[in-house]
């Protein structure tokens, strides 16, 4: 009780969470009706009820098809102050909130219109409460390289509105690797680097997404307790994984949120932090996601303030931010 509440309270940094995951059942059914799409759900009960995943593609089927009531800049600000709110809500004071172009440039919404919208309610959070939040551009993995080159260059003209670039999507099967050349050049453009990897994928997706993308942090990469010497370089070299506990569940890579694997993590010295993913989805916000391990493993006070300070220390702020929280 009095843990719950501390990890509620205390001040954190999300690094892990897509926009379009933020995008709840009523606001799909608002925008929806706002700009005339016809959902083949009958009721926002009848959508939240197909929310029922067995995989990661399970998922994305039903995240893709509620993104594409996006039609506007105005859809875009909505979605994403929704998400600041409740993001202020929690306790975050810094995010870095990820968003997929893709989704929406292949439906004929312009680049400019997605990260117009979005970028607006980032400033609008920074001014009304001194919320930070920085902008992750991912490229679509089970897209090709061109269609990821062809992002980058659309992107190039915003280049001040977003710190870096990510690689989500359908995992198995599309490696890392597949993106090695972008990611050299978003690179020399000295954009800051992560990949989702060792989520569904296997361990040796890590390796890859380390030593041939040259990534910051991993994203998910709770697999990585498959392979101990991948443990141990983890933990060697600090390398931040964003873990999402509550996502994890939802899309079976544990069974139930008491055999999740933060603690064993947290002991391998990994720096772990703790993320919502997409939270409309998969059942809560940031501090959801807290309050679920807490009540369910033997985490402590310890345990709270490290998960904390590894949020803002895995965070793309400079130094003197940092050190101003921790
Ligand atoms: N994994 C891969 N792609 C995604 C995810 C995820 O957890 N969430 C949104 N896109
Ligand atoms: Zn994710």
């Amino acid at each position: 009780e009095a843990l719950s509440d501390l990890v509620r309270s205390m001040p954190k940094a999300e690094l892990h969470m897509h926009i379009e995951g933020s995008l709840e059942p009523e606001l799909i059914f608002a925008l929806a009706e706002r700009n005339g799409v016809t959902l083949p759900y009958a009721s926002v009960e009848d959508l939240r009820r197909a929310y029922a995943f067995t995989d990661l593609q399970s998922f994305l089927d039903i995240y893709y098809a509620g993104a594409s009531v996006l039609q506007t800049e105005r859809d875009f600000y909505d979605m994403t102050w929704a998400y600041l709110e409740r993001a202020h809500a929690d306790n975050v004071l810094h995010t870095e909130i990820f968003f997929d172009p893709q989704t929406h440039t292949e439906r004929g919404i312009g680049f400019p219109i997605v990260i117009g919208g979005i970028h607006r309610a980032l400033t609008d959070a920074q001014k009304e409460w001194g919320l930070s939040a920085s902008l992750i551009l991912c490229f679509l993995r089970h897209l090709s390289e061109a269609e990821a080159f062809a992002t980058l260059e659309e992107a190039m003209p915003h280049r001040d509105k977003f710190i870096g670039v990510g690689l989500d999507s359908s995992e198995r099967g599309n490696p890392p690797e597949k993106f090695e050349r972008v990611f050299a050049r978003c690179r020399e453009l000295g954009l800051h680097l992560v990949a989702h990897a060792g989520e569904e994928g296997p361990p040796e997706y890590i390796y890859t997404a380390l030593d041939k993308l040259h990534v910051e942090r991993i994203d998910h990469g709770v697999r990585c307790l498959e392979d101990p010497v991948l443990t141990a370089r983890l933990a060697r070299e600090q390398v931040a994984l964003t873990v999402c506990p509550l996502s994890n569940i939802k899309l079976r890579v544990f069974d139930r949120i008491h055999d999740h694997n933060i603690l064993e993590l947290l002991d391998a010295g990994i720096a772990a932090t703790v993320n919502s993913d997409d939270p409309a989805y998969f059942g809560g916000y940031v501090n959801d996601n807290y309050v679920a391990l807490f009540e369910s493993l033997p985490l402590t006070r310890d345990h709270a303030y490290r998960l904390a300070r590894n949020s803002f220390a895995a965070a793309f702020i400079d130094e003197e931010a940092k050190a101003a929280y921790l």
